[in-house]
């Protein structure tokens, strides 16, 4: 009787500890029906708290989505009023050209439209919901029969995701690889790539990383389900790319977006473990017109929008807001107008699920090569710091698009001189006085003759709100020119 006992609590035993293991599989369920993640995480965070925590997490979408369906829908004029004492236009640097292209077609948006998409929205979140729930019911049912060769070993969930569309992004993606290497960094990495873009001798320049020496892997993956009639387009790779990646905790990086020491750190801070969610800021600040806030049913954030170059997100924590990032590209007729195409929808979709995240201690700038007769211009790329205001990344957004000939192509960098978020806080936060950070600072792309930006004062303000260093003044950029042509480096 007694050792019935024993072996009825090591049989339950048994299935609990698989029932874990089991946990990592519950976000592929939305994938494309062809997909299956190569390996699974045999850790994953929360373990023991997944079942419960999965409940949670249910019943509080759902709370989130009803009161976000329920908020009154205002009209335009009674919008950008509301919006208007929060975002003001003084001293800001919006993105005009969206502003002023869209200002009829924002201003024609009925607030049944409105309504509409609250809805289409609210139903796809339950729909994936529902989805996941059956599934992971299903599990529940199957793990009564045991099965073979469910969970492979692989060292942690945590990996990099990169997407290269195409021979020049394959060869940045090097470029980025062997840099994150000399970091010591031992992240996976996963590549994803479209087969009808690569053609083989650039498969194999990419394959080619994986047989490099390493203590990091490296996996070429194929993109699944684009332009297969499921509403992803060619341009949302991305957004595809962290999705199908079979990591928990990700670091998507654009091929341009090169890390200055190694991104595991940032794993490491108590921002990713409060809000396992780390964006970082553009250019460009909040619209009092722009429909986001009338679709969200929130004032106005007096806050830079989101460059999307380089994303920390756990899954786990976040499935939502992937679910809804998704269901921006699917529908990017619609909402990527106002959302500078997807580079806002992370934040977008944040703020929509009532999801804190946090970001860099202080705002981007923007560097680049030394015009004569311009002291403003020659930006090719925009500087990311991490919580503490050190560099992080460098985002070299625009060097593709110019051809320069002068050395060193980082040599000057203009930053705003009011650039630091206070009170321990980082991009994310609204509070006074972080919500003045960069005032009068306007920065505008300047296509002739070289795409480049340029940073300066607006009119009314003191020249000094704008401060010109040198590159090499900050000891985490020094050397980079070096070690990104050593590495590959092409422009
Ligand atoms: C990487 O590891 C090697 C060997 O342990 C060490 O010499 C080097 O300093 C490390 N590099 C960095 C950037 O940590």
């Amino acid at each position: 009787m007694r050792t019935t006992r024993i072996g009825t609590a090591a049989i339950l035993l048994v299935i609990i500890l698989s029932l874990l293991t089991w946990k990592r599989n519950e976000f592929t369920n939305y994938l494309p029906s062809d997909y299956l993640p190569e390996e699974v995480p045999e850790k994953v965070p929360e373990a023991n708290n997944y079942f419960h925590t999965d409940e949670t997490q249910r019943i509080q979408l759902a709370k989130v989505i009803q009161e976000f369906v329920d908020r009154p829908i205002q009209t335009w004029d009674e919008a950008v009023k509301l919006n208007s004492q929060t975002c003001p236009t003084e001293g800001i640097n919006y993105d005009k050209g969206a502003v002023e292209e869209n200002d009829q077609k924002w201003r024609a948006i009925p607030s049944t439209q409105i309504s509409d998409w609250r809805h289409a929205i609210a139903a796809h979140l339950y729909s994936k919901h529902r989805e996941e729930k059956a599934s992971l019911d299903k599990r529940h049912e199957d793990l009564a029969v045991p099965s073979d060769g469910i969970a492979k070993e692989i060292k942690s969930g945590r990996g990099i995701v990169m997407a290269a569309g195409d021979r020049a992004a394959a060869i940045r993606a090097r470029t980025n690889t062997r840099l994150l290497r000399s970091y010591n960094c031992t992240l996976p990495i996963e590549i994803f790539h479209f087969s009808s873009e690569l053609s083989e001798p650039d498969k194999s320049l990419l394959e080619d990383l994986s047989q490099l020496e390493s203590n990091s892997k490296v996996t070429i993956r194929l993109v699944q389900g684009i332009e297969k009639g499921n509403g992803w387009k060619a341009f949302q790779i991305k957004g595809a790319a962290i999705q199908q990646s079979s990591f928990d905790e990700i670091l998507y990086l654009d091929t341009d977006s090169y890390p200055l020491r190694n991104p595991e750190d940032l794993f490491k801070s108590k921002h990713w473990k409060e809000t396992g969610l780390l964006l970082w800021p553009d250019y460009t600040k909040s619209h009092a017109t722009n429909p986001l806030w009338r679709l969200l049913g929130q004032q106005c954030r007096d806050e830079y929008e989101g460059e999307s170059g380089q994303i920390f997100i756990s899954r786990s924590r976040h499935q939502d807001v992937l679910w809804l990032v998704e269901y921006f590209a699917v529908h990017h007729e619609e909402f990527y107008g106002f959302m500078g195409g997807d580079r806002d929808s992370f934040r977008a979709a944040a703020l929509l699920l009532n999801k804190p995240w946090a970001g860099p201690g202080r705002l981007n700038a923007a560097a680049g090569v030394v015009f004569e007769g311009n002291v403003n211009g020659g930006g090719h790329t925009m500087l990311q710091a991490d919580m503490d205001g050190k560099w992080m990344f460098v985002h070299a957004n625009l060097i593709k698009h110019s051809q320069f000939t002068q050395r060193p192509l980082w040599k000057t960098i203009h930053r705003a001189a009011n650039d630091k978020f206070v009170n321990g806080k980082t991009y994310g936060s609204v509070e006074k006085p972080n919500d003045r950070l960069g005032l009068g600072v306007s920065l505008h792309v300047d296509p002739t003759p070289r795409m480049v930006t340029i940073m300066k004062a607006m009119e009314g303000y003191d020249a000094g709100v704008v401060v010109v260093e040198e590159w090499d003044k900050y000891e985490e950029l020094r050397g980079f020119e070096e070690k990104w042509f050593g590495f590959g480096g092409v422009h």
